[in-house]
């Protein structure tokens, strides 16, 4: 309408366009400066925090390197140590420090080292004031500028900077607990950088979150275990398909539905960080007699009933397809299966993981080779899947599995305060820092 009326009075239409290059040029003059302009200096402990970045800039090599392929090194850089166990986002079972595990100081003191090449850490300050007030890419728009310009076309594009400019960049972690895990692993290393106040935040159906008010930027974890819905199920009076195979109770499991906690966050972040895994195969609450998975696709069950590892496969068509419908300006992570180590026994059974030091190459396959099908196997088995799902895909594979297979001694074991020792999540710092530093690079590379 208001557009409409501009076209038919002439030549206030020209005022108005000089007026709207005007802005156009200061607000591009602004965004230049903010972006090009010198980073904020990081406090003198962040300074001795970052090793000399030249050791790690090494152009050409880099890109073709794998990232995965590597040996973790003993490297007594105190530069490795991000965090301290103060850093008040650390829930308690991950704080091998406060609680007092005896390798707790030692986790840290391991580096990834790719062969042919190297995994910089993430350097806070630089990672925050790289996201400050812009959404990833749109500046490009400025050199899109059609030549000759509708009022139309204008507009639009005016929005568009506008929005670019004052628009909150935010990371959004998906997934179990071993994703929140990751999300600690970052909060923490930013907040000890960050200037300015960090709030709460709890954006999209998120279970946690800050913003860095500073920066704009926001981190944000959504808690789903198995990405897609699920409830509880007992048997009608009144049959039905389910019943008449004489199922009694389990979970129905929506295959086509995103779990409420996230259907919001590919639309509101900039950045999405997904896992699921370790509940697909988590027996004793999906127990196949008592409480197995039944799935439903469009509000029916499947028939026949399909295995969990055949119902994953389904459920991440659906999901993959969801996120890139909804988040379509995105920048879209698969994070790969999280290693377990338990040995002598799963988690129930009284298995334990009291290594000190990383595994030995021979000894991660002895682990984690599927022909051994050893207590962890489903860690190379869920990438099967993942692989399979995401081949073709808008996403990014973030390749954790196997530079985290070694490390059978970042674990909380007996520290973790279960009654049953945790050779699952990660002490805090620790391992997840390094897959940060994968993600930070993976980010850089785009
Ligand atoms: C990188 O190395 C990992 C671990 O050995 C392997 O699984 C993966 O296939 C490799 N990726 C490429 C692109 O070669
Ligand atoms: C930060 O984002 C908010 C919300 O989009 C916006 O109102 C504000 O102007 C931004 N702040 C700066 C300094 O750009
Ligand atoms: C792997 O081991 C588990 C438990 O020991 C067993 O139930 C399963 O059948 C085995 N799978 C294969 C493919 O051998």
């Amino acid at each position: 309408m208001a557009v409409r009326e501009i076209y038919r009075r002439k030549p206030p239409v020209a005022a108005l366009l000089v007026i709207l290059v005007c802005i156009a040029s200061l607000l591009l003059i602004f965004s230049f400066l903010q972006s090009s302009g010198p980073a904020v200096s990081p406090r003198p402990e962040d300074r001795a925090e970052l090793p000399g970045s030249s050791k790690w800039e090494d152009p050409g090599e880099v890109r073709s390197c794998n990232y995965s392929e590597g040996t973790w090194v003993r490297d007594s850089n105190p530069s490795l140590v991000r965090y301290g166990n103060s850093c008040k986002e650390i829930f308690k079972g991950w704080n091998c420090i406060s609680a007092g595990k005896s390798n707790a100081r030692e986790i840290t003191s391991w580096r990834w080292q790719p062969f042919g090449c190297n995994l910089p850490p993430l350097e806070p300050s630089r990672f925050l004031n790289r996201y400050r007030n812009s959404k990833i890419g749109t500046i490009s728009q400025f050199f899109l500028l059609p030549a000759t310009l509708s009022i139309h076309h204008f507009l639009d594009f005016f929005s568009q900077i506008s929005f670019s400019l004052s628009s909150v960049s935010s990371a959004g972690f998906v997934g179990d607990s071993l994703n929140r895990n990751m999300f600690v692993s970052l909060v923490c290393m930013l907040r000890r950088s960050a200037s300015g106040e960090v709030k709460k935040l709890r954006p999209a159906g998120a279970d946690r979150g800050f913003n860095f008010v500073d920066y704009n930027l926001t981190v944000a974890y959504h808690r789903t275990n198995l990405l897609v819905r699920y409830t509880r199920w007992s048997a009608s009076a009144n049959g039905g398909a389910l019943e008449s195979l004489g199922y009694k109770q389990g979970y129905r499991v929506d295959v086509d539905v995103p779990d409420q906690s996230w259907a919001e966050a590919p639309n509101f972040h900039d950045i999405l960080i997904f896992n699921t895994g370790h509940w697909w195969w988590a027996p004793s609450k999906f127990d196949p007699i008592e409480s197995p998975m039944l799935f439903f696709e469009g509000g029916k069950p499947i028939l026949p009933v399909l295995s969990p590892e055949d119902g994953l496969d389904v459920a991440l068509k659906h999901m993959i397809a969801y996120v890139e419908r909804v988040g379509r300006h995105a920048i879209k992570f698969f994070r790969t299966q999280s290693p377990r180590h338990f040995e002598g026994g799963d988690w129930n059974e009284g298995g334990s993981c009291g290594r000190t030091e990383p595994l030995s190459p021979q000894q991660v396959e002895e682990f984690f080779s599927v022909e051994k099908n050893g207590t962890n196997v489903e860690t190379r088995v869920v990438n099967e899947h993942l692989f399979r799902a995401l081949e073709g895909s808008g996403f990014r594979v973030l390749d954790v599995t196997h530079m985290s297979e070694f490390r059978a001694d970042g674990h909380p074991a007996a520290a973790g305060g279960k009654r049953h020792d945790d050779c699952m999540h990660w002490c805090l710092p620790g391992v997840t820092d390094s897959w940060n530093d994968l993600l930070a690079l993976a980010l850089d590379f785009l």
